[in-house]
């Protein structure tokens, strides 16, 4: 079975009671259960994981050189801001899909413009919970296009 890793960057895991009005009312937990859900209809193997550090980040991008068949990543402001990100996703050459929950080009101007997405096949957002599951089916369509 391939094996997708999804990285959650900083303040994800507030979700559920963070901006709610702008990130929805799901938690974390209830975004990576709905993503092992989809990865179990999609035959993918879903491995989930959050931090708030930008070093650990980019050492858990590192592990999918020789350790996942693709990455789905919400950076989520790191976005914004992180060459060091940028940098480590073009070090990986497998699938890579970037999503956000809000639709980052209907917001303030400082988040119209995504770094990390450079180093990334495509990028989904606007989906609330949902971007997650877009980003499954779209890697799944990359690795058996
Ligand atoms: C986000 C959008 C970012 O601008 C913001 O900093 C986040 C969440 C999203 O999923 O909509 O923390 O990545």
């Amino acid at each position: 079975m391939k094996k997708i890793l999804i990285i959650n960057g900083p303040n994800l895991n507030l979700l559920g009671n963070r901006e709610d009005d702008i990130y929805g009312k799901d938690s974390l937990d209830k975004i990576k259960s709905n993503c092992e859900k989809k990865g179990i209809e999609k035959k993918l193997e879903i491995i989930f994981f959050q931090s708030n550090n930008e070093g650990e980040i980019i050492d858990k991008i590192h592990e999918v050189k020789d350790k996942f068949d693709g990455l789905i990543i919400n950076p989520a402001a790191f976005t914004h801001s992180s060459i060091a990100i940028l940098d480590s996703l073009r070090a990986i050459n497998k699938p890579k899909i970037e999503i956000h929950l809000s639709n980052i080009y209907s917001r303030e101007e400082y988040r119209k413009k995504s770094i990390t997405s450079e180093g990334v096949h495509g990028l989904i957002c606007g989906f609330g919970g949902n971007s997650y599951l877009l980003g499954i089916e779209a890697i799944h369509k990359l690795i058996y296009k």
